[in-house]
């Protein structure tokens, strides 16, 4: 992806020197965090999965996804590319203009090149707005996962396939 606007917000990927903004988003946002080397790993591993959007120069948004092997969510027994949303976060008052899902839309279009035969993610179960929002994505709940998070919180698995999207 080179980049994609929706209204004033610059949709791109992300660069090195982002990830600072990155992490402090995820701070604010959100109550899973990680170390700089992780985000800093996982924009070299999949650089076309990790966007942002800016802002008049100010990023206010990520996603950041793993590809990986393993068992399919949605088939048992088969071994698939996956594509594994890590984490999404928009600063809150740039939320509900559309970023979180043009942020998703573009990450999946990435694994779809990449041959990801589902995209999937973990969710807390209160977390009613996104669910709502991968839901009106196609995302699926495929499981769910007690005490997945540290404060005991569990969490549903949700999942997209994508090979028809491939065709
Ligand atoms: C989830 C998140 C990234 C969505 O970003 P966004 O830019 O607001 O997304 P969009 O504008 O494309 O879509 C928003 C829609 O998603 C749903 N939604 C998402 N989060 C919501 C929330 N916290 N409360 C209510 N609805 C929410 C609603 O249906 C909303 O529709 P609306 O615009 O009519 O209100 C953003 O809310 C966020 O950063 N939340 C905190 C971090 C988080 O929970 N990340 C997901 C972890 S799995």
């Amino acid at each position: 992806m080179l980049a994609r606007w929706v209204g004033e917000y610059l949709i791109r990927p992300c660069t090195e020197d982002d990830i600072a903004s990155v992490i402090s988003i995820n701070l604010v946002s959100l109550p899973e965090h990680y170390s700089d080397y992780f985000f800093e790993e996982l924009r070299r591993e999949s650089p076309e999965t990790f966007l942002v959007a800016e802002k008049n120069g100010e990023v206010v948004g990520y996603i950041m996804c793993r590809i990986e092997y393993g068992f399919s969510n949605l088939k048992r027994f088969n071994l698939v590319k996956k594509g594994h949303i890590v984490s999404i976060a928009v600063l809150e008052q740039h939320r509900s203009k559309g970023i979180g899902t043009v942020l998703l839309q573009e990450a999946i279009k990435a694994m779809v090149k990449k041959k990801c035969a589902e995209a999937y993610l973990e969710v807390r179960v209160s977390n009613e707005g996104a669910i709502s929002l991968y839901k009106r994505l196609g995302f699926i709940i495929t499981s769910k996962i007690d005490f997945y998070y540290k404060d005991g919180e569990a969490a549903y698995v949700m999942t997209l396939p994508l090979e028809k999207m491939g065709q």
